[in-house]
């Protein structure tokens, strides 16, 4: 026993380190050593090391990680197959490491490294627990921003004010620090959606955080383009959702819900125009109906509720037929469930709803299981 720790301590050749930098990456070649220079110097007496997250970059970036890292201790990566989110390769990332203190910091040079020291020396020698920079304190600002980006990046802080246990004036930052135990102990509640890391981890949070603010110019991107695109609203509405009634239901049935609503409405303008326009028989201008809206909830969904697993090309067309397969037989169970109800209770409505509600659920459970199932 001695003798193993022992051995192992003299395995040790370097000072431990105190700091990983977190380094989510998507096409960002130009970008990679003119940060790892820029973290190099701003760093200088801190042990660190630098773990870059990838998501499948295709413009060479993890090839070029890969040359760096053979000859750089200091750099480590994770390459995602099939996988996409800065959150969840945040968090993927910071896992990975076992250094005290934590970083994220983009790898597009939009966020001003200078201030890492800072951050972590808040945590390390202050006793803070977390440590972000800020564009909305002394010594912050956003930069270049239009006035339109300036407006919804105020909109959207002001809607996490309700799920955020620690008080933060930018909760949006992407450029913070952490001590590893409260990033461990937030990590099994954590949504993983979209983008906003920093304010899933100070939701997630059991209890409120010691916190340093630190206030930093955001940069204008150089090389490279922005990944936030349409869906960046959408994945922070299903952040804040999570956060609130997710504890109750899943946010992906209420998207698919929200959806099979569309899809009602969808049925009924065909079904009009299929008797109306066309001048077809009820039940093939039903029938009709049926598949066009059953194709539109499939569309849709595949768009947006299953857009971590969207289909494409070939599986589009096969998940549209086992989407069909298992419609169908949510049909039956809506007809099933329906009759029950209306012999026992008489009421048409009440068992429509009935009917409704079960073969709707059972459409979302078998679809995720079965269409949308995870690879
Ligand atoms: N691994 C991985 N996977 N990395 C990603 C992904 C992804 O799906 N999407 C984006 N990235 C990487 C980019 O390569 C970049 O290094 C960083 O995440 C930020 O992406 P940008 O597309 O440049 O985002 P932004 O500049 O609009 O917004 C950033 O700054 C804001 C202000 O701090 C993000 O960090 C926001 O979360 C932050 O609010
Ligand atoms: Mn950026």
């Amino acid at each position: 026993m001695l003798q193993q720790t022992v051995d192992r301590r003299s395995a040790v050749h370097e000072a431990p380190l105190e700091l990983c930098v977190v380094v989510p990456t998507l096409n960002e070649v130009g970008n990679v050593e003119p940060l790892l220079e820029k973290l190099g110097a701003a760093l200088a007496g801190i042990e660190w090391e630098a773990i870059f997250v990838d998501d499948g970059s295709t413009d060479g970036t993890p090839e070029l990680l890969t040359t760096i890292s053979q000859a750089d201790r200091r750099v480590r990566m994770i390459r995602r197959v099939g996988r996409r989110g800065l959150s969840s390769a945040v968090v993927e990332g910071a896992l990975a490491s076992t250094t005290p203190v934590i970083a994220v910091i983009d790898a597009d040079l939009q966020h001003d490294e200078s201030i890492l020291p800072d951050l972590f020396r808040a945590i390390a020698r202050d006793g803070k627990e977390l440590a972000i920079g800020t564009r909305y304190r002394a010594g912050g600002s956003t930069g270049e921003w239009d006035a339109g980006r300036l407006k919804i990046s105020r909109l959207a802080t002001s809607l996490a004010s309700p799920i955020m246990k620690t008080r933060l004036s930018d909760p949006m930052s992407g450029l913070f620090a952490v001590r590893r135990d409260v990033l461990l102990e937030a990590a099994p509640n954590l949504s993983n959606v979209g983008y906003k890391i920093l304010l899933d981890l100070v939701a997630s949070s059991p209890r409120p955080l010691a916190v340093a603010e630190i206030g930093y110019t955001f940069g204008t991107r150089q090389s490279g383009t922005s990944k936030l695109d349409g869906m960046v609203a959408l994945e922070y509405i299903e952040l804040l959702l999570d956060k609130t009634i997710g504890r109750f239901v899943p946010v992906k049935l209420v998207q698919f819900g929200a959806i099979g609503v569309l899809g009602v409405a969808v049925h009924l303008t065909l079904l009009d125009g299929a008797l109306s326009l066309l001048g077809l028989a009820f039940s093939y201008a039903q029938a009709m109906a049926v598949v066009g809206a059953m194709t539109f909830n499939f569309a849709l969904n595949n768009r947006f509720t299953y857009r971590d697993r969207q289909l494409k090309g070939a599986a589009w067309f096969r998940g549209l037929i086992s989407f069909y397969l298992v419609c169908s037989l949510g049909a039956f169970a809506n007809v099933g469930i329906g009759s029950l109800v209306y012999e026992q209770f008489h009421g048409w409505a009440l068992a429509g709803i009935s009917g409704a509600i079960v073969g709707s659920v059972w459409n979302y459970v078998a679809s995720g299981w079965i269409t949308w199932a995870r690879r």
